[in-house]
């Protein structure tokens, strides 16, 4: 069975980037000049996905404007002859009826938004991407779980190692290594303090999930921070299938922190032949008074 839908939880508030985000949405923040939401949908595209479930919230217009036509600047980039741009603007907006919104009208948690999507996914294996999490890779992450999906047809969750002092900021796996980048779960927890973690692989914010997962997320049990966690709907899920995790090749930033915002900009713009020599230079002249 193929992945078809990606769903996209964006109702959260970004609390942490006030006063940017007073009025609007975190996932438009943008990494060089592109809003931390189209590096996700571009690589749900990449990986095949045909449908977008955006979980969204108050206050998030601009993410459904950012995904269609805006003829205004269309004629304007015509006009001026900006040819490169208008292919630019045109080509980012997916195929008529191919992004669904649903509202999460209750901030009760990760668990909750990707429940609000069950009707969307029905019964059929999905993908869930949290644009927060943005990964510098040659391989596509959702691309390489897809591909993992094939051969496991089971649930699939990306991780990367953290720190040991990090673990309360993640969901945290006791897993067995499988192959290099595989590993199967045997149990998992969210935020664990330092002392309690089981390990320090930690899962990051690309998912493949069965559609049995609703029925774990529908007991609506609450979990770390008072909130209705993902994570434990996954460790219930475990009870009856396997869950595998991958461990994915490139560099992970996390944009829901602003130093690992600045970081993301950084690497991002260092990819740009446009920027990359202005940017070394200006690096090299302050380093001198680090
Ligand atoms: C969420 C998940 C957590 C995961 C993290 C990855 O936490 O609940 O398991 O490790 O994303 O970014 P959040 O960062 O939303 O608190």
């Amino acid at each position: 069975m193929k992945i078809k839908k990606a769903v996209f939880p964006v109702a959260g508030l970004g609390t942490r980037f006030i006063p940017a985000t007073k009025a609007m949405a975190k996932e438009m923040l943008p990494v060089v000049d592109k809003p931390l939401i189209q590096y996700a949908v571009e690589e749900a595209f990449d990986a095949g996905i045909e449908q977008i479930i955006f979980v969204t919230g108050r206050g998030k217009k601009a993410l459904e404007d950012h995904f269609d036509r805006c003829f205004e600047v269309e004629l304007t980039l015509q006009n001026k002859g900006k040819k490169d741009l208008l292919k630019q603007i045109q080509e980012l907006v997916p195929k008529t009826g191919t992004i669904v919104y649903t509202r999460q009208n209750e901030p009760l948690g990760l668990g909750h938004a990707i429940w609000c999507a069950r009707d969307i996914v029905g019964d059929e294996p999905f993908a869930v991407l949290l644009a927060d999490d943005l990964i510098q890779t040659n391989k596509p992450v959702l691309t390489e779980m897809v591909k993992k999906f094939d051969r496991f047809r089971a649930s699939i969750a990306a991780v990367m190692e953290v720190e040991k002092d990090q673990t309360d900021k993640y969901g945290i796996l006791d897993a067995s290594q499988l192959e290099k980048n595989i590993f199967r779960i045997n149990d998992m927890v969210e935020k664990p303090a330092p002392k309690d973690a089981p390990s320090n692989l930690a899962i990051v914010g690309r998912y493949i999930l069965t559609p049995t997962i609703f029925k774990h997320l529908g007991k609506k049990k609450t979990g770390a921070g008072g909130e209705i966690q993902l994570t434990d709907a996954m460790k219930s899920l475990l009870k009856e299938q396997p869950v595998f995790g991958y461990k994915f090749e490139g560099t992970r930033f996390d944009c829901g922190d602003k130093a690992g915002f600045q970081m993301a900009n950084l690497a991002f713009a260092l990819e740009r032949p446009d920027m990359r020599d202005k940017l070394i230079h200006f690096i090299k002249e302050i380093q001198k008074d680090f």
